[in-house]
């Protein structure tokens, strides 16, 4: 039984995979719509809303299955691991005696972060507590909420901030959002990495199923202007087909008056 702050005791094995009925209308209101079939591959349901999907009792149906969530992502991002080891990497450089995750799903990012950072206090978020109680099994000391990237994020400044295939599930108003709350986390001279499916310049390097209702990936391009907007320096570290991490670091002064530098510019 594992305990997750915002939810209490949790059995990981109440939980159930089936399609949903709210699913099944998402489906079928957007086969057709043209920002759906811009990036998807074909198939319109990813992991998240297929096998992976988790029907809940309160009618909240977007969750994954922890369960085999590890196996689907794979087979879906096949450069899955690959991803993982270069968030990691990403924040190797960084001493951080405090962590924040967005999106901890099954703690696959968090155990490679912390393996790297073996002391550090690890904060988490995940909207759902099923993916958190599989991930508290793996990093036994982590402090993991159940909470939503549009949420206020944890109090307190963190000196890292790692997100993995989380961020791309909010719309590009979201993300510019969370990128400004991520910021004003940030010690100065802290870092935020952010690795994710993106939108890719060529459409042909398209790979990961994207179902432009759940999954809401944007540009490269994008992402760096919002991350700069917010007062950190971007720059994209790793990339592979439809997949990139970005280091956003944020610089020596407070990211309020960063954004009024830039601002000012
Ligand atoms: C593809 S999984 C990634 C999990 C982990 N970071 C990894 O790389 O394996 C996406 C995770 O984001 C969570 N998620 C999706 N939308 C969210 C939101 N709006 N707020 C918080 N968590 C969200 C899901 O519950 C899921 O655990």
């Amino acid at each position: 039984m594992a305990h997750i702050a915002g939810l209490g005791a949790l059995d990981v094995g109440d939980t159930t995979t089936m399609r949903s009925r709210a699913n099944a209308a998402a489906i079928a209101n957007h086969p057709t719509d043209e920002s759906a079939s811009r990036t998807h591959t074909g198939r319109l349901l990813t992991s998240c809303q297929t096998a992976s999907m988790v029907n809940r009792p309160d009618g909240d149906q977007f969750h994954f299955d922890p369960a085999t969530y590890l196996e689907t992502i794979r087979e879906e991002v096949p450069a899955y691991d690959e991803l993982q080891d270069a968030v990691a990497e990403a924040t190797a450089s960084i001493r951080a005696e405090r962590v924040l995750e967005l999106g901890v799903g099954t703690g696959q990012t968090s155990r490679r972060v912390l393996d790297l950072h073996p002391e550090a206090e690890l904060v988490g978020i995940d909207e759902s507590a099923e993916m958190l109680a599989v991930a508290s099994a793996d990093v036994a000391a982590a402090d993991l909420r159940v909470s939503r990237l549009q949420d206020p994020l944890p109090e307190g400044t963190f000196d890292l901030v790692v997100s993995a295939l989380a961020v791309h599930h909010l719309d590009g108003a979201g993300k510019a959002d969370l990128f400004v709350r991520v910021a004003d986390r940030l010690r100065p001279g802290g870092r935020f990495v952010l690795g994710d499916v993106v939108v890719p310049d060529d459409p042909a390097d398209v790979v990961t199923p994207i179902d432009g209702v759940y999954d809401q990936p944007s540009a490269i391009g994008d992402q760096v202007r919002w991350l700069a907007a917010a007062g950190l320096d971007a720059e994209v570290v790793w990339a592979r087909r439809d997949l990139a991490v970005i280091v956003a670091d944020a610089v020596l002064m407070p990211p309020a008056l960063a954004r009024t530098a830039k601002h000012d510019r």
